[in-house]
């Protein structure tokens, strides 16, 4: 990578539609038919890569989790031959060894465009024994070791394993295959990998969780964070923090990349965009709104008599170490409700959990954009709405071209991996 600084990469997510459904229902539609049509779209966009979030328990945010990832990716990757493929899979209910099985050979089959999103889930254990949902102390360090595995594993074959036998075939000297023989807390694993090299030698890496079990996961092995920053205050605060202990962990400057969902609201003027948001807002069910509140507070809070117009009382919000689910949003609404917001400006700012959000005309959201790009804290962004006929035109005909008119992003794909479409340095083996 030169000295330039990399532009800012582009990813739109697959996953969460409730056509899902729809197509379930229907008998000539196959369920992949809208993530095909993003899919396609996002190539001739030029869009980095196609993101997939999952949750392993019905109902717990729509249709989100209602195909799992890999297989959606996989197929997905059969029909496209330039995008990033993000799979978002646990470490909590998935063995590291299955894990490295999978996403090697979803960057084989896709030429080297895998990439893992690692999670620690913070619901699903019904799904998986009697048991509760381990602490996210217990979920983080069981995630280190998974991570550790994964990637002992994708290094167990030494360079030169497997070599061209000038015949046509290969060679396999398996004296170059080596055991792992990783001996952990959560995990014992002999190894070595049954997957020969991987295209880009690792997935790439991405992490989600941004508590302080997870800003150390992510500072340790992620490539890419995926982030909820509300504000750019927040994108510093967090930016400065991961990168400062990826420097103590002896990760190369400027890794990890952040990543953040943008949720745009699009407006041929900036009134319109304001309406928009306006009419939003007051269409809201605060009673749905009440419960989604509840569950960013952690869930042990009940909101369902507070009067809309007061802030939440103080002595009401949870302490964060008493927070056994997710302690990254309860960090970003507990903020936000101890600053004096009101119970309705709170439940409105939950629609977007915790996610950045802004409203304008495309050259008012690439000036957005620009601002967090400018200042550093901003490498890699997700933009929605292909599919939505208002918003493809706003998204393609709009947005895109402003920011490639600004030369914030690349105008094709940089080469044959995700790797290198993100400029990411080859992974030191272990
Ligand atoms: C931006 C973002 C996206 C996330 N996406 C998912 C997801 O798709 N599936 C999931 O199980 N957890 C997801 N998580 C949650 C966490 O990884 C994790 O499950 C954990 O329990 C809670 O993380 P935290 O308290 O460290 O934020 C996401 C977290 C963040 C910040």
């Amino acid at each position: 990578m030169g000295s330039e600084r990399r532009k800012l990469k582009t990813v739109t997510g697959v996953s969460g539609s409730r056509d899902v459904y729809a197509a379930a229902l229907d008998p000539t539609r196959s369920t992949l038919e809208e993530g095909i049509r993003i899919a396609r779209i996002a190539q001739e966009n030029k869009i980095g890569a196609i993101f997939a979030a999952d949750l392993l328990s019905f109902g717990a945010q729509g249709a989100i989790g209602a195909q799992e990832p890999l297989i959606q990716l996989a197929a997905l990757g059969a029909v496209t031959t330039d995008v990033g493929l993000i799979a978002t899979v646990s470490t909590t209910f998935h063995h590291p060894y299955n894990l490295a099985r999978l996403f090697g050979t979803l960057d084989h089959i896709s030429n080297g465009r895998a990439a893992w999103n690692a999670v620690t889930s913070s619901l699903g254990e019904e799904n998986y024994g009697d048991g509760d949902l381990p602490s996210p102390e217990q979920r983080y360090a069981r995630a280190t070791e998974s991570i550790e595995v994964v990637n002992a594993l994708f290094d167990s074959w030494r360079p030169g394993a497997l070599r061209p036998d000038g015949a046509g075939g290969v060679t396999l000297d398996d004296s170059l295959v080596r055991p792992v023989d990783y001996a952990g807390q959560h995990f014992s694993v002999r190894g070595p990998l049954n997957i020969p090299p991987l295209p880009q030698g690792r997935p790439v890496q991405f992490q989600a969780g941004q508590s302080a079990g997870g800003v150390e996961l992510g500072a340790r092995f992620a490539e890419v964070v995926f982030t909820s920053l509300a504000t750019l205050e927040d994108a510093i605060t967090y930016t400065k923090k991961i990168r400062a202990r990826a420097a103590e962990w002896g990760r190369p400057n400027g890794l990890p990349l952040i990543f953040s969902s943008f949720h745009a609201t699009y407006g041929a003027t900036e009134q319109e965009a304001r309406r928009l948001v306006r009419e939003a807002a007051e269409a809201t069910d605060f009673d749905a709104g009440r419960r989604q509140l509840a569950d960013m507070l952690g869930g042990g809070i009940d909101l369902s008599e507070l009067p809309l117009d007061k802030p939440i009382p103080e002595t009401l919000l949870p302490q964060l170490d008493s927070v056994h689910r997710r302690r990254g949003r309860v960090e970003i609404f507990g903020k936000l409700a101890a600053s004096g917001a009101t119970l309705r400006e709170l439940v409105i700012a939950a629609k977007d959990t915790g996610h950045w959000a802004a409203a304008g005309t495309p050259e008012q959201l690439a000036d957005a954009i620009e601002e967090r790009y400018r200042a550093d804290v901003l490498d890699v962004i997700s933009l929605g709405g292909f599919t939505d006929g208002r918003t493809h035109d706003f998204v393609v005909n709009g947005l895109l071209p402003e920011l490639r008119r600004r030369k914030l992003l690349d105008t094709d794909y940089l080469g044959g991996t995700y790797r290198e479409n993100l400029e990411l340095p080859a992974p030191t083996r272990t």
